[in-house]
């Protein structure tokens, strides 16, 4: 059996195609099963469809409060017995109901190197604070806004003429390789939540 997961997104899903084309093949330990996405046209559908990656889209406006859109979205994933959730450009603050049902199981991107400019327009803050090196960061989703337990991160150096779009471009080919390793991690037991933050384990532990 592999490790089902389940992906969250809202925008043209580059990260959802990367993480199919790295996961879903026979011999892969985890397998992206499902995708949830929370915007009626967004280009990561067409991708999913394309996939043939079964997708559901859940509407906020639909709901009446945030906890009643997590509660649905924690059902369908309940239901596609999913084990781990990948956040790939879900552009929407995950509450408490699904942080705690998959606590160390629920993992994050993000486009700059945390603790550095989380939230919005991450890569967009790196331009205008002029920074020389940016990236981004894997991590665990814990309450707060991009600030849980840090798994892995990869660096890219950004150049004067950079423009938001050139260095978010640059970073993204960073963000499909580093979040596949991410999930292999977690799928084979390598990486997990302890109470101190991420654990890296060796294999013959
Ligand atoms: C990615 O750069 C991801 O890191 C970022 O949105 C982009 C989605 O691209 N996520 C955030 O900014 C979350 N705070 P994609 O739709 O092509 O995967």
């Amino acid at each position: 059996m592999t490790f089902r997961v389940a992906v969250l997104a809202s925008g043209s899903g580059s990260n959802f195609e990367a993480l199919c084309h790295a996961l879903n093949s026979p011999h892969q330990l985890a397998h992206i099963a499902l995708l949830i996405c929370n915007v009626p046209n967004a280009g990561v559908l067409v991708r999913a469809e394309k996939l043939g990656v079964p997708h559901v889209v859940l509407t906020p406006g639909d709901f009446a409060s945030r906890m009643a859109f997590d509660e649905a979205i924690l059902k369908v994933l309940q239901d596609n017995k999913i084990e781990a959730v990948c956040l790939a450009g879900y552009m929407r603050l995950v509450g408490p109901v699904l942080t705690r049902a998959f606590r160390g199981k629920m993992l994050n991107i993000h486009p700059a190197l945390l603790p550095s400019f989380p939230g919005l327009h991450a890569v967009r803050q790196a331009i205008e604070k002029r920074v020389k090196i940016s990236g981004c960061t894997v991590h665990f989703v814990d309450e707060g806004i991009d600030t849980g337990p840090i798994i892995s991160q990869a660096s890219v150096e950004v150049f004067d003429t950079d423009t938001e779009e050139t260095l978010a471009a640059r970073i993204l080919q960073k963000e499909h390789k580093l979040y596949a390793q991410a999930i292999e991690g977690l799928a084979s037991g390598r990486i997990c939540l302890g109470a101190q933050g991420t654990e890296f384990k060796e294999p013959h532990e």
